[in-house]
């Protein structure tokens, strides 16, 4: 960890132009100075760096922010990266935080991994450049599949010669562990090496390092694997890598568009002829992990994918997330037999630019056409598909494009617009009252302390309350936490489809400021977050949560027995019928929440007490009108959720 200290030497030392200027050619106009923006396309400058305020803005895209906000969009960088990368440019010593023993042994067991497969990288580079074998047979299949030298070094092609153990021979004599060897599946569990014979591409993160390899093997139809793959390492998960994205990101950047085709040879194929902005999922359907990476950088994707049968059903399992996750998808299927490096190869950078260009299909259009010839005339299976269709039009939000849709898929399906309109808009507005239900809901418990025509009355000002009232206060909170953590994905209400954590939510999104434990304040956060990304809060959520904090808590709160808020079954307010909470998700909520509710309505009317008191002592009348009125309200609303909880409110 770098000190805040050094964080911020490091930020007043760099010098806005500076640091630009390494990426971007500047001119001087005025005080500040221009240059052609890196973030998006364009012909005359708006991207303005100014000096006296250490900050740039580009009035084209609006991106702006410091030197550090710039490298960590134009490099990718993290936080951590970038002043360390500034530091390393200004001569800035880095102390690093003294890390626990286990974050230190972690990293470096990190940065070994990393260390060892630049190794690897190059042993392979060595054996592909440097040996008779390497030269004519893996140089030689390299290039008569037209990849260049230069392109060759630059992805980090290599060479797998086939004695049994060379490269752990070679990396041990070098004084790599065998145990870091066998991590990163270079070595098998018998000393071998992994990839025999093969043509080798090197697997990079965002940041350039080599983090794991693929093994081609070159005879044509071989009976053993086309290729073998690195297995997943504490530096290499496959579902967060895109491959080539390295050597990506800034052409997608700039061309606000992401090319994503099917194999590595496509990527390094195509960035080979000019069209840098692609990236491969390697053979699999994408993954949520991969189109958030996408996503940081555009909002476009064009998927290229292979014509053949199997690489059309791939486009259509990707389908829903990519429309959950609001990109602009394009498909364009290749035709068949080819795939994007063979196409290209075929007909050459310009017509293969062509046919990108115009083959590609609205993602919604193009499944719609697909499962048409599926269906063909059975009127069944069209119904559903009209059914399928209009769901997916309908969770478009924009009005406009979602006629648009509405028009191309009624031609494409040959069904009436109007049919279509009026199926989508029935799908629209039952989304749209569910909404509305949430938001009635959630004003219809809310609590009104501002009197008619007088002003809101202040709460902060007031002391804080005594510490038995916070306990039994915290104690519902804890309630709440338990609730969203265990069934927060629950069905609240079937018909209006809404779950137990919107129900709850919408209902206490608003006293969130107030409440008094910090961490079941942050569980609700969370909650809530997960609720606006339009996914599900549920126990697997929390449990496996980055942080250690929420996933211990989360377990506690599950595996707590359930027990009552402390003082209330002697008081007998609670009803003896009521069932154990896994049976009865939905009671337990209600419930749970208007005890959270009325504690919290009992507390302001306590805090409001105290002010009519303290008004009555200053004789401040018209105060103390107000203050009564307030505390009318209050107690209205007390009784109301006493009624709902059927409880009797004993002080008064
Ligand atoms: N793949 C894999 N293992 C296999 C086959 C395929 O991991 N046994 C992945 C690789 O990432 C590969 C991608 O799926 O790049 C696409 O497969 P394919 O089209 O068969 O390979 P290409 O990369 O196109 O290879 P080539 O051009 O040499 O046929
Ligand atoms: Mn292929």
């Amino acid at each position: 960890m770098i000190p805040h200290k050094t964080v911020e030497q490091v930020l007043e030392t760099a010098r806005i132009e500076e640091v630009v200027g390494e990426f971007v050619q500047l001119k001087r106009r005025g005080v500040n100075m221009i240059g052609l923006c890196p973030f998006h396309s364009e012909k005359t400058p708006s991207f303005t760096v100014a000096p006296s305020k250490n900050i740039f803005k580009c009035f084209g895209c609006g991106k702006g922010g410091s030197a550090a906000t710039f490298l960590m969009e134009h490099e990718s960088f993290t936080f951590p990266e970038a002043i360390r990368w500034l530091a390393n440019k200004y001569n800035i010593e880095i102390e690093e935080v003294q890390l626990t023993p286990e974050m230190l042994a972690i990293k470096q067991e990190e940065e070994s991994l990393f260390i060892l497969n630049d190794y690897a990288r190059s042993f392979y580079e060595d054996q592909l450049f440097n040996t008779d074998v390497g030269k004519s047979v893996g140089l030689n299949y390299f290039k008569e599949r037209g990849f260049r030298e230069e392109t060759i070094k630059k992805f980090g092609l290599g060479f797998a010669p086939s004695e049994p153990d060379a490269l752990t021979k070679a990396a041990t004599a070098k004084g790599f562990k065998k145990d870091y060897l066998r991590k990163l599946g270079l070595t098998t569990q018998h000393g071998k090496d992994f990839f025999r014979n093969r043509v080798m591409f090197t697997i990079h993160n965002l940041s350039g390092k080599p983090i794991a390899f693929a093994g081609r093997i070159m005879q044509k139809d071989a009976r053993a694997p086309k290729y073998i793959n690195s297995p997943e390492t504490d530096i290499y998960t496959k579902s967060k890598i895109l491959y080539g994205a390295y050597f990506a990101k800034k052409s997608i950047q700039k061309q606000d568009e992401c090319i994503l085709v099917e194999g590595y040879t496509d990527v390094i194929s195509l960035h080979q002829a000019g069209i840098e902005n692609v990236v491969a999922s390697s053979g699999t359907s994408l993954t949520e992990g991969q189109i958030s990476l996408i996503k940081r950088f555009t909002p476009n994707i064009k998927i290229l994918y292979d014509g053949d049968p199997a690489g059309v059903k791939a486009a259509l399992r990707g389908l829903d997330m990519v429309l959950e996750s609001n990109m602009n998808v394009k498909i364009v299927l290749l035709p068949e037999g080819e795939d994007p490096d063979s196409y290209l190869q075929k007909v050459g950078v310009e017509d293969f630019e062509k046919y990108i260009t115009e083959e590609a299909r609205d993602f919604i259009l193009f499944k719609a056409q697909l499962l048409l010839e599926e269906v063909k005339d059975d009127p069944v299976k069209r119904a559903g598909l009209i059914r399928d269709i209009v769901g997916s039009i309908a969770k478009i939000p924009d009005p406009i494009k979602r006629s648009a849709y509405i028009r191309e898929c009624s031609r494409v399906m040959e069904v009436e617009e109007d049919v279509l309109h009026a199926e989508t808009n029935k799908v629209v507005r039952s989304i749209l009252e569910n909404r509305k239900r949430l938001k009635a809901r959630k004003e219809g418990t809310q609590v009104n302390i501002v009197p008619e025509g007088g002003a809101p009355v202040e709460t902060t000002a007031v002391p804080p309350p005594q510490p038995a009232r916070l306990t039994s206060h915290e104690f519902k909170e804890k309630d709440i936490a338990r609730l969203l953590v265990a069934y927060g994905d629950k069905v609240y209400d079937e018909k209006e489809n809404i779950s137990i954590a919107e129900y709850v939510i919408a209902q206490i999104e608003e006293v969130l400021p107030e409440f008094e434990s910090k961490k079941y304040r942050r569980i609700v956060e969370l909650a809530l977050q997960r609720l606006e990304a339009g996914k599900s809060v549920n126990p697997q959520f929390f449990i496996g949560h980055a942080d250690a904090q929420i996933s211990s808590l989360a377990v506690d709160l599950l595996h707590q027995p359930w027990e009552y808020s402390p003082g209330w079954d002697e008081r007998g307010l609670f009803l003896n019928t009521q069932k154990m909470p896994d049976e009865n998700a939905v009671n337990d909520a209600e419930s749970a929440l208007h005890r959270f509710l009325l504690n919290r309505v009992i507390k302001l009317c306590e805090k409001n007490q105290e002010r009519i008191k303290n008004a009555a002592a200053e004789g401040d009348n018209p105060e103390l009108v107000k203050l009564l009125k307030v505390q009318s309200k209050l107690m209205e609303h007390r009784n109301a959720l006493a009624e709902k909880l059927k409880t009797v409110v004993l002080k008064g």
